[in-house]
């Protein structure tokens, strides 16, 4: 077996789950997933789902990767053999979200040029609709209705996809110098636009949006998926990445507090990000006189439409503050991205003994090619569609499925006492409570009534064709590929199962 590539301490493994969280989940997804789902009430489930969620399955990840050294798939599979499956699964949903994700960031570098140009463009919200979806997405009837490839999509596209093959191919020791400029600079620009955003006038009506609760909407049990999927996306748990990005750490790393550092820290920024947000549209809100319900109700084009919108109204340095913005959105997701290309490769290493070059060639170029029709006039109808699903349906199963395999697989007795090993904070009944019962009990019911409503009413209304192709049908082939990973060709990941098994003492 060849000897596993380190994190240089435990300080760059921080850094790297912490660059893996956040993300354009943050600035992108969160702002406009609190707007849909209630706004201010969003945070109680948003907070109840990182408490009784996130972190524990953060402790979960971060453990199977420092016990295995391996990746999701070898991690479970040493607990008991039909795990493995787990593993994939939860990879192939790395795998397909990486897909869309990086059309996000060939969004973001399509702005560059025309951001100098913003005062132009982003006279108002309906002349920024335009540019978003007319010349920069070429955006197309419905999910059905391709036009035809953009080539500035599609370049956006390979150049993201070339960034992040040429990090991760170049090793830990490199992406660990990577990581120490696009983990704190996007940081340091939020919280210059933080600023800019909090001295607008009008900012408090942005402010008093974001944070006052629509108590009706905690009912609804939608809300509730749609707070733990955010979660999961947000800290990237549920996808095997911290598990992978743990399998790099030495043997002696602590763990519970690295957890709640890292699962805080996303968080946080997460919540200033939104003041960052939503200050700017309630001063945009106040400047043009349209009620701010309207202004946050855009979905996924929040951060592309409204908030350049509002951008272009500001008093001075309009340019600079557009051009820092789109930087931030670069910076943020790039160490996502990349993170998610890791998770995949590093599973495909560890199944065939692919060196580092050829995992991450073979899988960013898949990935690339499977994400051109996305770079076409339907792409936006695509990656919402997907999103939704696996979102709210592959990684929910991935979580039960981990805090059953941890919970009552291997017994929480036995990894507590695994984790609490040279640990800052011990864990012990509340997070045993949490990862048998309560945790996988709030998600089944959730899934389950959840499921019900999207059979009665589909997603936002999309044909029930699209519904059915591209998110059961992406779902369905997500998981026919982790089956076949786990079933086939599996001789070197049973090795290295046997020998996990032998070096922790049984399972
Ligand atoms: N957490 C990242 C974000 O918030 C996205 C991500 C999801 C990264 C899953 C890795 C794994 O943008």
């Amino acid at each position: 077996m060849k000897a596993r590539e380190t994190w240089k301490n435990r300080s760059v493994f921080i850094m790297a789950a912490v660059g893996s969280a956040i993300g354009l989940g943050n600035m992108w997804r969160f702002p406009y997933v609190a707007a849909q789902n209630g706004g201010g009430a969003f945070l109680i489930p948003y907070f109840t789902a990182l408490i009784t969620a996130g972190i524990p399955i953060m402790i979960i990840e971060y453990g199977l990767g420092r016990r295995s050294q391996a990746s999701a798939n070898v991690a479970l599979g040493a607990i008991k053999k039909p795990l493995r499956f787990v593993g994939w699964l939860s990879i192939m949903a790395a795998f397909g979200i990486n897909i869309y994700y990086c059309i996000v960031l060939a969004w973001v570098i399509n702005f560059f040029i025309p951001v100098f140009d913003i005062t132009s463009w982003a006279v108002d919200i309906t002349s920024s609709k335009i540019h978003f979806f007319t010349d920069i997405l070429h955006l197309s009837d419905g999910p059905w209705d391709f036009q035809k490839i953009y080539l500035p999509l599609l370049i956006g596209l390979f150049l993201a996809w070339l960034a992040i093959w040429a990090i991760i191919k170049s090793g830990l020791g490199k992406i660990g110098k990577i990581l120490l400029f696009t983990v704190p600079v996007p940081v340091v620009l939020v919280l210059i636009l933080l600023v800019r955003g909090l001295t607008l006038e009008g900012a408090t009506v942005g402010l008093n949006y974001y944070l006052s609760p629509e108590w009706s909407k905690l009912a609804n049990p939608q809300v509730w998926l749609a707070a733990y999927g955010q979660i999961f996306f947000s800290l990237s748990v549920g996808f095997g990445t911290m598990i992978a990005y743990s399998s790099f750490m030495p043997k002696n790393t602590e763990l519970p507090n690295s957890a709640a550092i890292t699962s805080f820290g996303n968080c946080a920024f997460s919540f200033l990000a939104g003041f960052a947000v939503f200050s700017v549209l309630g001063y945009f809100a106040f400047i043009t006189n349209v009620p701010i319900e309207q202004v946050a109700q855009a979905g996924p084009s929040l951060a592309f439409i409204v908030y350049p919108a509002a951008l272009a109204q500001l008093p001075l340095w309009i340019k600079f503050f557009a051009f820092l913005f789109f930087l931030t959105l670069l910076l943020l997701g790039i160490d996502s991205a990349f993170s998610l290309l890791e998770t995949v490769s590093t599973a495909l290493s560890d199944k065939f003994n692919f060196s580092r070059t050829k995992a991450t060639t073979i899988v960013a170029l898949t990935s690339f090619l499977l994400g051109i029709p996305l770079s076409t006039g339907a792409g936006l109808y695509w990656l919402d569609i997907i999103d939704h699903f696996i979102m709210n349906y592959l990684i929910t199963i991935t979580a039960i499925m981990e805090c059953i395999a941890i919970g009552w697989v291997m017994g929480t007795k036995k990894f507590t006492a695994e984790i609490n090993k040279n640990a800052e904070i011990r864990i012990g009944f509340i997070f045993s409570f949490l990862v048998k019962f309560l945790t996988p009990l709030i998600l089944i019911t959730t899934i389950i009534i959840s499921f019900i409503r999207e059979i009665e009413k589909p997603y936002e209304g999309y044909p029930f064709s699209a519904i059915m192709v591209l998110g059961v049908g992406t779902l369905i082939f997500l998981i026919i590929c982790a089956l076949l990973l786990s079933v086939f060709k599996n001789d070197y990941e049973e090795e290295q199962e046997n020998g996990i098994r032998l070096s922790n003492g049984g399972n």
